[in-house]
């Protein structure tokens, strides 16, 4: 018989116990389930509520089925419908009646969700480990490369060139970012529900603050309604994650363009690249790629649970069921590919006779020339003309600016002298950008020192 079976006359059709059942997903909220009741029991016995033997009682195979579960030696059902059934009927089986006390003063509705909350908080811990890796990766790469001036893209044209470790620390902040946003989403999960029993409360003199302050939560819930229908941390935890996988995906666009024969300017490690199975000499970036591809997952479960909670009336619902799948791939998606990523950033190799070669006929220093016609006095607008007419004839040519005879600058206006030269040398062009978080190498290095603090800071 169900644990709930007492008002049934008939057996669940087979499709409807399958339908409902959650235990093929919530298997893995095992730990948090046992860990829970035993906080739960504890308390129950320290209000009286239940003798302090049979307290203890509870804790001890409580605490032995534990064990069996990290071992592997548990065996679930779904004819037990969902975890925390088939964790009662577990203890059941090993102390007897009296583990039908432990339910007291308790629903499954405060207890699924205690159990997401700890999930949630534990999950979270892990993304920030993750991040914090890769911005590591980041770094040591920025560090390592910090005299490689790249071409900077707007619109993907050329635009003006850059520190490599300049456009890799955009990634740093972004990340920082990102940490931040998971740190956010830490304080609403870290409440504790239970004690909301179905939806209204509980007639037992429980300790709610016994259990929260033995499953160490900062906060509980005010309302007990709120509390067994709230699931807006794991919508925080969702768009938190979201965005992260939007960042990742970004920096995969990079990584693939970048090791493409066209750009050249990094070779991926061996060991994060796969091949094919028909061309001999492919080395593909299917990380990245694959990345890339499962950002679209994880937003789509944000969308999801979104619709989910969209006019849902109070308490519970068992709707609500479909909170934690989603939740689950986000992390399964996630938590992988911050370690892959931290690898595949550790151990790039960047191609400095590449990267070398792709100024010899580019325009990326067009905006300096412009700018130094201005400091002379011509208007910025009159300059930006002038250098545009430059840029063309050199085009013509089959040159860059600073192949163009000095003569051609004296005719397009009186304002060059010889030191032009200079400026368009593209070493100075990154140098001159030495305003607080532009590209020059002093800016960079106070930005890179910057970052460093940051991740020793935690
Ligand atoms: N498996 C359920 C869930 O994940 C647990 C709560 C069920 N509560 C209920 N009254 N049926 O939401």
């Amino acid at each position: 018989m169900k644990l709930w079976g007492g008002r049934f006359t008939e057996d669940t059709n087979a499709l409807v116990e399958n339908y409902t059942a959650s235990i093929s997903f919530d298997a893995r909220l095992a730990e948090m389930d046992i860990q829970g009741s035993i906080a739960h029991a504890r308390m129950l016995g320290q209000c009286g509520i239940v003798t302090s033997e049979e307290s203890q009682q509870l804790v001890v195979g409580l605490s032995s089925l534990l064990t069996d579960y990290r071992t592997g030696k548990l065996e679930f059902r779904v004819d037990d419908e969902d975890i925390h059934m088939n964790i009662e009927r577990l203890l059941h089986e090993r102390i007897g009646a009296v583990a039908g006390k432990l339910h007291t003063g308790r629903s499954r509705n405060d207890q699924v969700a205690l159990d997401m909350h700890l999930y949630a908080k534990e999950a979270i811990a892990q993304a920030i480990i993750g991040v914090r890796r890769l911005q590591k990766a980041l770094v040591h790469q920025a560090e390592k490369n910090m005299d490689v001036i790249i071409p900077g893209y707007t619109h993907l044209q050329r635009a003006q060139p850059v520190l490599l470790a300049h456009h890799l620390l955009a990634y740093f902040w972004m990340l920082e970012r990102d940490v931040g946003r998971l740190q956010d989403a830490e304080k609403r999960a870290d409440m504790m529900p239970l004690g909301a029993g179905a939806l209204a409360g509980t007639t037992f003199p429980i300790s709610r603050e016994a259990v929260q302050e033995e499953l160490d939560f900062s906060q509980l819930y005010e309302n007990s309604l709120d509390a067994v229908s709230d699931r807006d941390y794991l919508l925080e935890i969702l768009s938190a994650t979201s965005v992260i996988m939007m960042h990742l995906s970004r920096l995969s666009e990079e990584l693939v363009l970048w090791s493409s024969e066209e750009f050249g300017w990094i070779e991926l490690a061996d060991a994060y690249c796969t091949g094919s199975s028909m061309m001999p000499q492919k080395k593909n970036p299917d990380v990245p790629e694959l990345v890339r591809g499962k950002t679209g997952r994880v937003y789509g479960h944000l969308m999801a649970l979104l619709t989910v909670l969209k006019g849902l009336p109070l308490a519970y619902n068992k709707d609500l069921q479909e909170d934690k799948e989603g939740v689950f791939d986000t992390f399964d998606t996630l938590l992988p590919a911050l370690e892959l990523f931290a690898g595949l950033v550790n151990t790039v190799k960047v191609r400095t006779d590449r990267v070398s070669v792709a100024f010899s006929h580019d325009f990326s220093n067009a905006t300096d020339l412009a700018d130094y016609l201005a400091t002379k006095g011509v208007p910025f607008r009159e300059a930006h003309e002038v250098v545009g007419k430059l840029v063309l004839m050199a085009i013509a040519q089959g040159t860059n600016l600073a192949g163009l005879e000095f003569s051609v600058y004296q005719q397009a206006s009186p304002a060059f002298a010889k030191d032009i030269y200079d400026v368009l040398s593209i070493a100075q062009v990154v140098a001159a950008r030495g305003v607080r978080g532009g590209t020059g190498p002093q800016a960079v290095k106070y930005q890179l020192d910057l970052a460093i603090s940051r991740l020793s800071n935690q």
